[in-house]
């Protein structure tokens, strides 16, 4: 591989070609990348040439370049957002200071843990959908996950960039190490749970996309705050793109509930069993799914107390959502927050020191946004003229992480006995007949133009092309 001009081939704005050491250590990583995406990436993908938006620069002409390419070919790039001169840490013990433009040695181990947490993320989830492209509802939906693989591949460059560049040894074995846990491995798995859970169907890819790539926005968003100054503009750049990500889930869960709404009006039912029976997909499943993701996504915020995430942000490695735009001291010290505790069988807030609890503050900002795209999936069934009302469930319903680990409580906010959770469980989260059924929709449909049963067609295509456009070509 030693021939290849790597400045030529890997588009990037961090003079590449003037970093001997970090060529050589992307040079050792790039084929065991490749491998890794033959092997994890989209099955039965290789040859495809898929209409992909491809980063070269990071001015607004130069991050969107359009146009057939195959996977692998893909040009991975290595991005930072355009330095701020000058920039000083706005947060925590160091507020006032310049921005590190290296690592300070006793932050190291944290960035570390932060970078590589991070950085499993992103082929973790390439991984959870490496088989949703044999069951596509059209060419159009296709490449939109093409789409969401190639730059999650591109995120996991990122993170390796810095892990090579600022690491030494240490970064370049996390950087293996990325390669070799994979999603759902027994021995070996991706550091989160939610991103060893299966992304089985397509429902699940739009709500994986809608609520589990805005948990992405969340925390890029705070390590977009970070005095290390590479990491908040690495991040930065990503940015631009989780949000076609979320686009890819809220504008799929919205048309799928559009052709169920089109349904109903048609057989003039609500009936799960007739609608099931027409090959849509019931508002309540809907439903459940929204409360299956909301949950498991939430639970990546991590425990309500928290000492880390206080010390992460008291030493300026991660602030908060929006950092900038808060009027308080930025160092916290004297301030508190509410959290929810179980007591007498009630949920109760009580307040803690704020710093040991920005994992909770966070989640709160996440809940606030996600219930946005919730609102507007509410407007395409009032628009139907139907009367349901999708909701998201109570912050403490189905969690495994926190306080409310091991304790039942209703997406209404009311804690139960073991015996009444079973009894309403079916109703709440998607059950084994949910699943079976949304499986049995799979099936795949790429002609250009056409859609499946389960879904309508988008209102606009990709980059101002028809909907019709031949968006993945088999070859
Ligand atoms: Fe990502
Ligand atoms: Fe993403």
């Amino acid at each position: 591989m030693s021939s290849i001009d790597y400045n030529e081939k890997i588009p990037n704005n961090v003079n590449l070609g003037e970093d001997r050491a970090l060529k050589r250590a992307l040079e050792h990583w790039q084929p065991n990348y490749l491998n890794w995406w033959q092997d994890m990436g989209p099955e039965g993908s290789q040859d495809f040439d898929v209409y992909l938006r491809t980063a070269i620069s990071v001015d607004p002409q130069g991050w969107a370049q359009f146009g057939h390419v195959k996977m692998p070919d893909y040009r991975w790039g290595i991005f930072l957002n355009p330095g701020e001169q000058d920039r000083k840490i706005h947060f925590g013990d160091h507020k006032g200071e310049d921005a590190w433009q290296s690592i300070p040695g006793e932050y190291r181990a944290n960035l570390r843990r932060i970078i590589v947490t991070q950085g499993d993320t992103e082929p973790a989830s390439v991984e959870q959908q490496r088989h949703l492209g044999l069951t596509a509802p059209s060419g159009y939906d296709l490449r939109n996950l093409f789409q969401v693989n190639v730059e999650e591949g591109r995120h996991l460059w990122a993170m390796v960039y810095l892990l090579h560049k600022y690491f030494g040894r240490d970064g370049r074995e996390e950087g293996e190490a990325l390669l070799e846990r994979h999603s759902g491995d027994e021995d070996n798995p991706r550091i989160l749970q939610a991103f060893n859970e299966k992304t089985p169907d397509w429902l699940s890819f739009y709500m994986f996309t809608y609520f589990t790539d805005r948990d992405g926005k969340f925390q890029l968003c705070a390590l977009a705050e970070s005095s290390f100054d590479p990491l908040a503009r690495t991040t930065r750049f990503m940015l631009t793109e989780e949000a076609h990500h979320m686009f890819v889930g809220e504008s799929g869960v919205s048309r799928v509930i559009q052709r169920t709404c089109d349904m109903m009006n048609e057989l003039k039912t609500d009936d799960p069993g007739a609608l099931r029976a027409a090959g849509v997909i019931d508002l309540p499943t809907i439903q459940r799914y929204i409360n299956f993701h909301f949950s498991v996504t939430i639970d990546l915020f991590g425990a309500d107390e928290s000492s880390n995430a206080a010390t992460f942000y008291s030493t300026g490695l991660k602030g908060r959502f929006e950092e900038g735009k808060r009027t308080d001291d930025h160092v916290l010290k004297n301030d508190s927050y509410p959290v929810l505790e179980i007591r007498d069988g009630k949920l109760v807030e009580k307040q803690v020191p704020m710093l040991n609890a920005l994992n909770e503050v966070l989640r709160d900002d996440y809940i606030k946004d996600s219930a946005g795209g919730i609102k507007r999936w509410n407007k395409v069934i009032e628009k139907a003229g139907l009367d349901f009302e999708l909701t998201i469930p109570h912050k403490a319903f189905h969690r495994n992480i926190g306080s409310f680990k091991n304790v039942n409580v209703s997406p209404d906010g009311e804690v139960l006995r073991d015996e009444q959770w079973y009894q309403h469980v079916d109703k709440w989260l998607p059950s084994d007949a949910d699943r079976e059924y949304i499986a049995s929709l799979m099936g795949r449909v790429v002609e250009p133009g056409k859609f499946a049963n389960w879904i309508a067609p988008p209102v606009i295509g990709i980059n101002r092309q028809p909907i019709d456009f031949e968006y993945v070509r088999f070859n």
